[in-house]
């Protein structure tokens, strides 16, 4: 009842006389209050929404974001089976990091780190970690290989002030993030201005007693060719015999990790290599598993440093953690356990002869319409991508193609400059996955070589155009 001095009420409006649940249910059907309101931004909304409308409101920004499918740079997985769906919903709710509550998920991490121990030729028994991916996997080798480097150099009774890496400049990003966060010089060995891998040559003069490792890429984010592996560590090898330098090998196998072991099993990158001690993987690239998925796995358990290993009681366990993140679902650990056993080796031989083979295809076509010159030759393993740059003289680059790919049906297919001393070369990469069949690549063939030709008529794009272009390489 209004009290005396309070107006009268006043006739409740159209939408006031409906009931919460007829309001509900025309906004079901005719959408929601943010058809003519922002979107919540700045601060909490103050009251909240129905589960249909919160649903509707995010859903309806995600159709700016690119196709996943059509995303032609990432080396990420962007489909898996169904089951595989299934069963990561199905374990959403499960805190990885708590063994003690979820011991079985545990089982299943070592179960993978033993098959990829085994994979990648380990000699007896070892250790690993599951991570976020290949870069909290290569922070935590590295780690490992620094604290290692200065128990050595404690023993000898030297300096450990001034620890340095060395690797090449076709490296990840995450290595040099790895040297600036943890107080490393990193000793970056330039390429040639037409080689675009690093061997034993390129290498050997950076190393001393103060370096903590080497690093080589099998499959590099610029044009998915390896290192010289054997090479470097034929090098290492003489150098320990020779100057008692004993320089540990990291293998980033981020993307090569599993393609190799099926498409090139003779050749050897991984621990039947005495100077490999680790190697990291990212389950979510070829490991053909949703973001976050990655893996280090070492030589012998002595490669990891224990120094790092924290040991906790949880519930009345002792329980070790060797991760730079500590809680994180569990949903892709499972997801990588269901490929191991869903596809067996096998079925990875089949998948990554079908990327392949696609790959070799598009090669072709992209060689035979003249434009285009391919990076690398038939007979060199590399992943399955094709890498690519123009041939001859053109009123337009590649950044060009680029953009105009983007606008004629979306493909994102990345152009960038490779690093220094092959700075002057720009190159085009498209990663050939499983969701990029043979009508795709003829399509895409197609639609690459028809850019050309709309560039030859119009010349070279906006600079606003070009612009936005992914010049971004390691994802
Ligand atoms: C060779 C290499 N190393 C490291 C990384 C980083 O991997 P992630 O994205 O799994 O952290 C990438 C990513 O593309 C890569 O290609």
């Amino acid at each position: 009842m209004p009290g005396p001095h309070e107006p009268p009420p006043r006739a409740p409006t159209a939408a006031e006389r409906l009931t919460r649940q007829q309001i509900e249910a025309l906004e079901g059907t005719y959408g929601n209050r943010y058809l003519l309101e922002p979107a919540p931004d700045h601060k909490l909304p103050k009251d909240g929404m129905s589960a249909e409308e919160a649903l509707g409101l995010v859903r309806e920004e995600m159709v700016l974001d690119g196709l996943p499918a059509r995303n032609l740079a990432t080396f990420v997985t962007t489909w898996m089976e169904p089951e595989a769906d299934e069963l990561i919903q199905e374990s959403l709710r499960v805190n990885f990091i708590d063994h003690a509550e979820y011991p079985q998920s545990a089982e299943i991490e070592q179960r993978c780190i033993r098959m990829l121990a085994d994979l990648f030729n380990a000699p007896g028994e070892t250790t690993g970690a599951r991570t976020q991916g290949s870069s909290e996997a290569i922070m935590l080798g590295a780690l490992s290989l620094k604290w290692k480097w200065r128990a050595r150099m404690e023993a000898a009774g030297k300096a450990t002030d001034r620890p340095n890496l060395v690797f090449g400049g076709d490296v990840h990003v995450v290595w040099e993030k790895f040297c600036r966060y943890f107080d490393v010089e990193p000793r970056i060995v330039p390429l040639s201005p037409d080689r675009y891998t690093i061997g034993p040559g390129d290498v050997e003069g950076h190393i001393d007693e103060n370096t903590i490792g080497v690093a080589a890429v099998l499959g590099t984010t610029f044009t998915g060719h390896a290192d010289d592996i054997v090479g470097i560590n034929e090098m290492l090898v003489a150098m320990k015999a020779e100057k008692g330098l004993d320089v540990p090998l990291h293998v980033d196998a981020a993307s090569g990790g599993f393609v190799w072991p099926f498409l090139y099993p003779h050749s050897e990158w991984d621990f039947r290599l005495e100077q490999v001690r680790s190697i990291n993987v990212s389950g979510h690239k070829f490991g053909l598993v949703y973001p976050g998925i990655g893996w280090l796995i070492f030589r012998e358990k002595a490669d990891l440093c224990e120094d790092l290993v924290f040991y906790e009681n949880y519930l009345g366990k002792r329980d070790a953690t060797f991760t730079l993140n500590f809680s994180t679902g569990d949903a892709m650990v499972l997801a990588q356990y269901y490929n191991f056993a869903r596809l067996g080796h096998s079925g990875y031989r089949y998948v990554m002869e079908t990327m392949k083979y696609n790959a070799r295809t598009l090669a072709r076509e992209i060689e035979n319409a003249g434009d285009f010159e391919i990076i690398g030759s038939e007979d060199q393993e590399q992943l399955p991508l094709v890498a690519f740059k123009l041939a001859g003289q053109h009123a337009y680059d590649e950044f060009d193609v680029a953009a105009q790919l983007a606008a004629e049906r979306g493909w994102m297919v990345p152009a960038y400059t490779l690093p220094p001393n092959a700075e002057h070369v720009k190159i085009m990469r498209v990663l050939v996955k499983e969701t990029l069949g043979h009508t795709l690549t003829t399509a895409l063939g197609a639609d690459i070589a028809q850019a050309c030709r709309i560039l030859d008529a119009k010349g070279g794009l906006h600079p606003a155009e070009r612009k936005r272009v992914k010049t971004n390489t390691g994802f």
